[in-house]
């Protein structure tokens, strides 16, 4: 396959194949939990569109899909990283099962904001699925209930999860060159 941003990656992390196989066990692990149970899937943009529209497949359960958009931000004098909600529950999710889907799981502060935002909201249970965990950098007691790869501390891309907002569209998932940092 062509494509000009292979050039700017230093190695892949996640194979296309290795993130099909896991997927495929999550979805398999979500439709046992969730049978019968009608199940929010919760889509955290932008960085889960497509971790999302492939997990959701592999979970061939009945349930429907939702979307909520977030920025983090350091502020300058303050270490805490503080959540905005961009794009807004289109829903009321009173009593849903809601299954959070997220692409990494960093700081863990958009998670931990998300987790009590949803229960504010009167979601009857939360569950957070992130395809990759970073757990060296984590700041906030939060753990994911299903994840689909650990990951080293190193700035990862592709698979949805950008840099600049680019790469999204890379079918693996790969580490950045530094050069392309320092430009
Ligand atoms: P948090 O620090 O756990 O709140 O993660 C916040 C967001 O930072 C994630 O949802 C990602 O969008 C982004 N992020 C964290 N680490 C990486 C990375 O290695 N590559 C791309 N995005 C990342
Ligand atoms: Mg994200």
């Amino acid at each position: 396959m062509n494509s000009e941003m292979e050039k700017d990656i230093l190695k892949v992390l996640v194979t296309e194949e290795e993130l099909r196989q896991r997927i495929g066990e999550l979805g398999e692990e979500l439709y046992q939990r969730f049978e019968g149970k009608n199940p929010l899937f919760l889509g955290v943009l932008k960085g889960s569109f497509i971790f999302m529209a492939d997990l959701v497949r592999t979970a061939q359960v009945k349930s429907d899909v939702e979307f909520i958009a977030v920025s983090s931000y350091q502020n300058a004098t303050v270490s805490s990283g503080r959540v905005q909600i961009t794009h807004d529950l289109q829903q009321d999710i009173t009593d849903r099962h809601v299954i959070i889907v997220e692409d990494i799981l960093d700081s863990g502060n958009t998670l931990a904001f998300l987790k009590n935002y949803l229960l504010t909201k009167g979601a009857k249970d939360i569950t957070i699925v992130t395809l990759l965990d970073k757990p060296a950098r984590r700041t906030k007691a939060i753990t994911a209930d299903l994840a689909g790869f650990v990951v080293p501390d190193e700035f990862v891309v592709g698979y949805g999860l950008d840099y600049c907002q680019q790469y999204r569209n890379m079918p693996y998932i790969g580490v950045l060159k530094p050069e392309v940092y320092s430009n």
